[in-house]
């Protein structure tokens, strides 16, 4: 296999949908299900940034679990201590999104070297890509949880190159969220935006994905096309 360039695939959010507990929500909330969806999602990164910067580390479950108890608080659910655990429980076992199958066929077809990076811990990761049948796809997986901080701290960007044993601009990160994007890129590292819905925006910052797709199963014939245009 030509490992000449690695690819670092982002979990929640990109190969992982955090929104599949949604009809589960709905039992508990009724029609305010995807907001409160919504609100958990940005607290649990919120309680991740925050952690990071307080050098306050606990695993990405804890953020989970702290957001899930803060958004119960919100929207004055009444969830009892059992709905908790079993919306965790639901968590570890979320469902991949529809293009990640054949976005990672056709990434493997192409040689690059396929790795999961995720703030997740090695544990949550192996279980999560595992039950969606996709964890055969990756050389390893790499959590954050290895030097106890979170994305985007530059730290983490550099240890999965440690891990993964490449050099930035052979190093793609593919992700979902425009932090981790523009993270990576910051890092030095190149990285593709999948911008799944035409509503999603890109933080203005000026700092830009190297590359934009509509979804996974595009990217590998994408990063191609960048490579032969912009050879290294
Ligand atoms: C992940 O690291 C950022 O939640 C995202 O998997």
């Amino acid at each position: 296999m030509n490992q000449a360039l690695t690819l670092a695939f982002d979990v929640y959010g990109t190969l992982i949908d955090t929104h599949g507990v949604i009809i589960a929500l709905e039992k508990h909330v009724g029609n305010t299900a995807a907001e409160f969806s919504q609100m958990w999602r940005d607290k649990q990164l919120e309680y991740s940034f925050r952690r990071g910067l307080m050098k306050n580390y606990e695993t990405f479950a804890v953020c989970t679990s702290n957001a899930l108890d803060f958004t119960c608080d919100y929207f004055k659910a009444p969830f009892t201590q059992q709905d908790k655990n079993d919306l965790l429980e639901m968590y570890r076992v979320l469902p991949a999104f529809e293009d990640v199958k054949a976005g990672l066929v056709r990434s493997q077809e192409a040689d690059f070297g396929l790795f999961a990076f995720s703030n997740g811990s090695a544990d949550a990761i192996e279980m999560l890509l595992t039950n969606a049948h996709i964890r055969d796809f990756f050389l390893d997986v790499v959590s954050v949880d290895e030097i106890k901080s979170f994305k985007p701290n530059p730290d983490v960007y550099n240890h999965f190159m440690k891990r993964a044993a490449s050099v930035s601009t052979n190093t793609w990160m593919i992700s979902s969220n425009p932090f981790d994007v523009i993270g990576a890129v910051s890092s030095g590292l190149r990285a593709a935006w999948v911008k799944r819905s035409p509503d999603a925006i890109f933080d203005p910052w000026g700092i830009e994905p190297t590359l934009t797709v509509n979804g996974l199963s595009e990217l590998a014939v994408n990063i191609n096309k960048y490579l032969n245009e912009n050879p290294i």
